[in-house]
């Protein structure tokens, strides 16, 4: 636990430090991600920080992060302090640009090694940008969402952004917030399961 731990606090350290993308120059704050790091069953992966989490530091803390906590806990009776919260990107693109190519490429291995110290049993990706960085598909999140997909072993569901839904309040049959809604059972449904 203590190699591990050290091993968290170097990989945050080099987030923190990271400039080797020129999202560095406009960042207020570095938002490497939180959760436990320990015995920690299920990371969810994002896009990128948005002002509110720019300006905190913490992922998934506006008004995408109340609805996300919001699918997880109501959706899925899964308490977000239990599974770890990062996203593809660390640092926020200025007016919440879609994150460029370079920027992903980028930030990559940091994603990488958090995955891979924390070594979860589930990836849930959130979106397109997120599902297309880890599956490399270029399949839409509207053809991957709710399916299972392998990342080096690790089981992976794509589901669509929370952002997406604020932007679509149906909740109609076959609407976004209705198969969101199935997906985070799935999801509780296979942490049981693997538990
Ligand atoms: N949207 C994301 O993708 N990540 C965040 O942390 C906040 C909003
Ligand atoms: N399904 C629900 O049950 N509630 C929501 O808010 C959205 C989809």
């Amino acid at each position: 636990m203590i190699e591990i731990n050290s091993a968290w606090q170097e990989l945050k350290k080099q987030i923190e430090n990271c400039r080797k993308c020129g999202l560095c120059e406009t960042r207020h704050n570095v938002v490497p991600g939180e959760g436990p790091i320990e015995k920690c069953s299920v990371m969810i992966v994002g896009e990128a920080p948005g002002e509110d989490e720019d300006l905190s530091g913490r992922p998934f803390v506006g008004q995408a992060g109340q609805l996300l906590t919001l699918i997880l806990e109501n959706g899925g009776k899964i308490s977000r302090g239990s599974v770890y919260i990062t996203n593809t990107i660390k640092c926020r693109p200025p007016e919440n640009r879609n994150p460029a190519l370079n920027e992903i490429m980028a930030c990559r291995d940091f994603l990488e090694a958090q995955m891979l110290l924390l070594s979860p049993k589930i990836v849930v990706t959130l979106g397109g940008v997120a599902t297309k960085a880890l599956l490399g598909s270029t399949k839409g999140i509207t053809a991957l969402r709710g399916q299972w997909f392998d990342w080096r072993g690790i089981k992976l569901l794509p589901m669509f952004h929370p952002s997406y839904l604020l932007r679509d309040p149906s909740r109609k049959k076959g609407s976004p917030k209705d198969l969101t809604w199935d997906d985070v059972r799935a999801l509780k449904a296979k942490i049981d399961e693997l538990s």
